[in-house]
């Protein structure tokens, strides 16, 4: 069992990236084994033939997918999609393809893994937190989809544009709430956009047009840096792959593994510093005070 992470899909736009000639390690996995996609699945939409085609197509790769939402997903079927929870988190499954898996907005999930190198040792935070330690051999994931569409503009609500992509009020103290629960740590948050103060490096490299406004949800990701302790957070939307510090990686047409990833953030050198962490001469900061709280 491991996990693997890539970037935006955009339905049959981008999936070649996960054919066996691309990403030739698909091939050796098994339906315990994990992919999530960094938002923007895109599927279904409209509910044509081709659409149609590549879900099948996805649903006999020998992995399980896991997605959660960016901001080009078809919201009206999200919103028809029953609720369950699985990993101990929201989830939706797609009713015909039950390896396809919507990770909700807000939930804290323990995926379960298999290389003894994949788990991180337990610790007091764990010990303090109400949802009680990670289980042994689970990788816990924080997710929250979502994303501003930089060219809403042009599109038609209702249709290519849904009011959804940004998340509510709700979601936010949900998120919150879980997080909470978790002690505010996890090992990995998956998300389709990142926090602003990473919005300058990622869009001189990539495609920068309309993009670099701050919105609600990068903002609050911005406060959730300085109170959340992870291991390493992906995302996806600026369709770039990019690491712009050893803990922060987007990722577009590159589908890699956690381990590849710690180890990309290992020889990339220390993360950059953050508000609360130790300081220099070794003495732990003060933890940053108050909630991340989203003011909307
Ligand atoms: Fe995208």
């Amino acid at each position: 069992m491991g996990i693997w992470i890539t970037g935006d899909v955009h339905g049959a736009i981008d999936i070649a990236k996960l054919s066996h000639r691309r990403w030739p390690a698909g091939r050796s996995l098994t339906r315990d084994d994990f992919l999530i996609i960094a938002g923007d699945f895109g599927m279904p939409w409209d509910g044509s033939n081709e659409e149609r085609y590549w879900l099948d197509w996805l649903e006999e790769r020998p992995w399980t997918t896991l997605y959660v939402d960016g901001n080009h997903e078809c919201y009206p079927y999200l919103e028809d999609l029953p609720v369950t929870e699985r990993w101990g988190g929201k989830v939706q499954v797609y009713p015909d393809h039950p390896h396809i898996v919507h990770l909700m907005r807000g939930q804290v999930f323990d995926l379960p893994l298999a290389s003894a190198a994949d788990i991180r040792p337990p610790s007091a935070a764990d010990d303090a937190s109400r949802r009680g330690p990670a289980p042994a051999r689970t990788l816990r994931v924080f997710a929250m989809g979502g994303a501003a569409s930089h060219d809403k503009a042009w599109r038609t609500p209702g249709w290519s544009w849904f009011p959804e992509e940004l998340p509510a009020p709700a979601e936010y103290a949900e998120a919150e709430r879980n997080l909470a629960e978790a002690g505010w740590k996890v090992d990995l948050v998956v998300s389709h956009c990142c926090a602003a103060r990473w919005l300058p490096a990622l869009l001189s490299a990539g495609d920068r047009a309309g993009r670099d406004e701050p919105d609600a949800l990068v903002t609050w990701f911005d406060e959730l840096e300085e109170r959340l302790a992870y291991r390493l957070w992906c995302f996806g939307h600026y369709h770039v792959d990019l690491m712009p510090d050893a803990r922060h990686r987007a990722l577009y047409r590159q589908v890699a593994s956690w381990d590849e990833l710690l180890a990309e953030g290992a020889a990339r050198g220390p993360a950059a510093p953050r508000d609360g962490d130790a300081t220099a001469d070794g003495t732990a900061a003060a933890p940053p005070e108050g909630r991340p709280a989203h003011d909307a």
